[in-house]
């Protein structure tokens, strides 16, 4: 039997956080062998917001270095480059034309992002799902592993693909399913443990990022905000303390009560320096290999090459496959 099919995307940025680690490219580490996957650096979507071109370029590399370091198999998984596949952009039209300006409107995150762009709107940030679900689409996904985030843009995909089933035929999409991520996916932020460690945190003492030395990485989680209390328990109100032992969780696969239990007695500036020696050990070897691979672009460019071509195989067919339930004539 052939295996599942695991999809999904990633802004190109090199504010790539701990949270971003833990919270989805860990798993992606841990699901890779059971799935065949296809992970992408969204530069299509990025220029939905201006970009600055030089920094484009690095950050699409450095989000491909960073699943490398993390431990993704170049050999079993297609990482690829989303504008190196110009199927996405063609089906990405065809959905544009198969979703409707009210299901566009209710879009959160459109919301979000438009409310910060003043009198001038770019309008793929508004068609901006409509190639979202053309990603998805294209490759007959099953699991979309996201964050919380992005769900409404897996059930629109869902609401178009079955809309297109139905007119078309029920074998014209896969419909595909969000992949929420089991326990202790949300890391916090450190200065504000009741809110998500983001990288767009205006304050970089918020998050830690795969590119901090280890010096300020230790410093930073020295200064995580803490509660009031003085004793460590895995009680999730203490929303500081639970932050710091949710990284340890994630990173050394124990249970969060084994640890609270294991610094009974002991301080909070213990579980500060221990948490901050735990996670410089665990992202130094990344950062250390990111920095190498992106010493070494011929060889992304190699393994980019052969991804997009993997990643044509499926999405030609796909598009093949609608185009002709179009009516478009064969080319
Ligand atoms: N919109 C996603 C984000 O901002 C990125 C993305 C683009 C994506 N295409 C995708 C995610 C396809 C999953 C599947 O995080």
């Amino acid at each position: 039997m052939s295996k599942k099919i695991m999809l999904s995307g990633v802004q190109p940025t090199r504010a790539i956080t701990l949270g971003n680690y833990l919270g989805a490219i860990k798993n992606w580490v841990k699901l890779q062998k059971e799935y065949q996957c296809y992970f992408m650096s969204v530069d299509l979507h990025a220029i939905t917001l201006k970009q600055d071109p030089k920094e484009l370029r690095d950050a699409t590399y450095y989000g491909i270095a960073t699943y490398l370091a993390a431990g993704i198999h170049p050999k079993t998984c297609n990482m690829f480059v989303q504008s190196h596949v110009s199927e996405h952009a063609e089906l990405g039209w065809v959905l544009t034309c198969y979703s409707t300006m009210g299901e566009l409107n209710r879009m959160t995150q459109f919301k979000d992002k438009s409310g910060k762009q003043g009198d001038h709107i770019p309008t793929g940030l508004f068609t901006y799902p409509a190639l979202m679900a053309a990603d998805i689409l294209l490759y007959d996904s099953n699991a979309v592993p996201v964050g919380a985030d992005q769900k409404q843009h897996i059930e629109l995909t869902r609401d178009i693909a079955i809309r297109m089933n139905n007119l078309y035929g029920k074998d014209t999409f896969v419909i595909p399913e969000p992949y929420i991520a089991p326990v202790g996916a949300k890391i916090m932020s450190l200065l504000d443990p009741e809110s998500k460690m983001s990288k767009s945190d205006v304050n970089a003492n918020a998050s830690v990022f795969l590119t901090d030395s280890e010096d300020t990485i230790r410093k930073k989680i020295k200064r995580a905000v803490t509660d009031s209390g003085s004793e460590i328990t895995a009680d999730t109100k203490q929303s500081g303390v639970h932050n710091l032992l949710t990284i340890q969780s994630c990173i050394l696969g124990k249970s969060i009560q084994e640890l609270a239990d294991s610094y009974a007695g002991k301080q909070y500036g213990h579980l500060k320096v221990e948490t901050g020696d735990i996670v410089a050990a665990a992202i130094n070897p990344i950062r250390t290999e990111i920095e190498k691979l992106m010493g070494d672009l011929g060889y992304l460019n190699e393994l980019l090459k052969k991804g997009a071509e993997n990643a044509r195989e499926r999405a030609s067919k796909t598009l093949a496959r609608v185009y002709d339930r179009l009516g478009f004539i064969p080319r």
